[in-house]
């Protein structure tokens, strides 16, 4: 791989392209937007390069002893997204990354960013991996239903959760273990495409990545998390089936104190 000299030969096609295009450019999703990629850089050089490393490798000054460690953008892999398992985020998927963190983790929330610098330090992470690039690594977003009437009703949701435990137990439990704390048989001996270890979510945690609403969980298991063994269960579960299993989840939930899992390093 010759990333400097792909890179370059990429800016020349696009500043050509910004060229014949000009007002249409961000129009085509394929097409890097080059005075984006500008101010997206140094943005990036000011928010997130200390965790995210100059190459868009994961590994700057401070990655060192982080648990989980800041995410590498060269292979084009997001956990957190609402499309497929392996297909690209959406635009928003990364906001909502960047706007609100990933708690529990030194992904901090980058509230002070106004609107365009978000937008422009998005298009600098893109420019990290050439998966960008192609048509076929772009999907839309999952289609998510609404959250069923009864989940609001604490003796109905209490009937689901008993159904929801057993599939709990049947499927999710060699990884997150019987009890949800993340300490399944086989936890232990996970990786993601990092090749790191990847330890299933503690799911009794007031406050989970994904986010803090049963639809938050139901978009995990829609969509699962690209490069890592939490793979979607879109086919393999009927939608009643995950709602139950959200209905079991909400059952396992530590009391919300505020000094657990909100240890997220502020700027
Ligand atoms: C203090 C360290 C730190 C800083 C600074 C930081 N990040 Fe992160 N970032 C992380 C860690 C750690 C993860 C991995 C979390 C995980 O795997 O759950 C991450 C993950 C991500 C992800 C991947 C989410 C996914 O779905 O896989 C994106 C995108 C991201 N960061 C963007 C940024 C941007 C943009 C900035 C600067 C505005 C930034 N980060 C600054 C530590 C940091
Ligand atoms: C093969 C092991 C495995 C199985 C089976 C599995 N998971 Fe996971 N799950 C993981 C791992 C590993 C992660 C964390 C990945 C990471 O962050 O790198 C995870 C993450 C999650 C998350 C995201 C929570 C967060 O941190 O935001 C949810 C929700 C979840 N799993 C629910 C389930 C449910 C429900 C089932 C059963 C239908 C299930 N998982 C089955 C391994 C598994």
């Amino acid at each position: 791989m010759q990333p400097v000299t792909s890179l370059r030969s990429f800016f020349a096609l696009a500043s050509v392209l910004v060229m014949v295009a000009r007002a249409g450019v961000a129009a085509d999703p394929l097409t890097l937007d080059y005075s984006l990629y500008a101010q997206g850089k140094y943005i990036f050089e000011r928010n997130c390069i200390l965790c995210h490393g100059p190459r868009g490798d994961g590994s700057g000054e401070l990655s060192k002893g982080l648990q989980p460690k800041p995410r590498s953008f060269r292979e084009g892999m997001f956990k957190f997204r609402s499309t497929p398992y392996g297909a690209l985020p959406t635009e928003d998927d990364l906001r909502v990354t960047i706007r609100g963190g990933l708690t529990g983790t030194a992904m901090g929330m980058f509230t002070q960013l106004q609107d365009d610098e978000v937008r422009a330090v998005i298009e600098y992470v893109k420019s990290f991996s050439r998966r960008w690039r192609k048509a076929e690594n772009y999907a839309e977003a999952i289609p998510l239903p609404e959250q069923p009437k009864w989940f609001e009703d604490e003796k109905v949701r209490g009937v689901h959760a008993d159904g929801g435990k057993q599939l709990f137990e049947n499927i999710c439990a060699t990884c997150h273990g019987t009890k949800g704390d993340g300490n399944g048989p086989t936890a232990a001996t996970l990786k993601d495409m990092w090749n790191l270890p990847c330890k299933p979510s503690d799911l009794r945690q007031p406050h989970l990545r994904c986010g803090d609403r049963p639809i938050d969980v139901y978009r995990v298991l829609a969509t699962g998390l690209s490069g890592t063994p939490m793979i979607s269960y879109e086919g393999a579960l009927t939608e009643t089936q995950r709602w139950d299993l959200i209905a079991y989840i909400q059952t396992l939930k530590l009391p919300d104190v505020p000094t657990l899992g909100s240890a997220n390093v502020r700027r």
